[in-house]
């Protein structure tokens, strides 16, 4: 009938776990009032981090990743009138053409980018980020 119940250390880790749990219940944050009133600047757009979707920066790389392999000078878009080069100008130039600010899911590059009556298929689903930019764009009217 020796005494060796191990209850005291057990109930010292019970004890320790409690007040941790207590501890930690009280890690109330309070809301940040630190940005009320603040103006964020956008307006003049040069550089990143505005909310105009830029061509060169945001859409050009869409179009030379996903369509450029077809639509180029002999590829298997060839014979449109998409044609890119790489060069943000002239694709601006061709890509804009086929915008529709007046009804901008309705534009030819965006309808073909989702794969409606389009040979090259599917490339910018209505569902995928990509198709948003795009979108984006030409609603904010398809600024270079
Ligand atoms: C796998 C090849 C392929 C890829 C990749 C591709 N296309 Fe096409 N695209 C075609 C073919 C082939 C046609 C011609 C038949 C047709 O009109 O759908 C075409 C036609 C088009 C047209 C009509 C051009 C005209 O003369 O009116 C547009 C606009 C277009 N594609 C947009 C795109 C966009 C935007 C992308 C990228 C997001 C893309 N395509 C990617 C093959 C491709």
């Amino acid at each position: 009938m020796s005494s060796d119940s191990r209850i005291q250390p057990l109930a010292a880790v019970l004890t320790a776990a409690v007040a941790l749990l207590v501890g930690c219940a009280d890690f109330e944050r309070g809301p940040a009032a630190a940005d009320a009133g603040v103006t964020p600047v956008d307006g003049g757009g040069n550089g990143d981090g505005g909310d105009a979707v830029s061509f060169e920066t945001d859409v050009h790389p869409l179009l030379t990743t996903g369509c450029q392999s077809c639509h180029r000078s002999g590829g298997s878009a060839g014979s449109t009138s998409f044609l890119l080069t790489g060069e943000s100008d002239a694709d601006y130039a061709a890509a804009s053409a086929l915008t529709d600010s007046a009804n901008p899911s309705a534009s030819r590059l965006l309808r073909k980018a989702a794969g409606a009556g389009h040979g090259g298929g599917a490339i910018y689903g209505a569902d995928t980020p990509e198709y948003q930019t795009l979108l984006s764009w030409i609603s904010g009217g398809a600024q270079p």
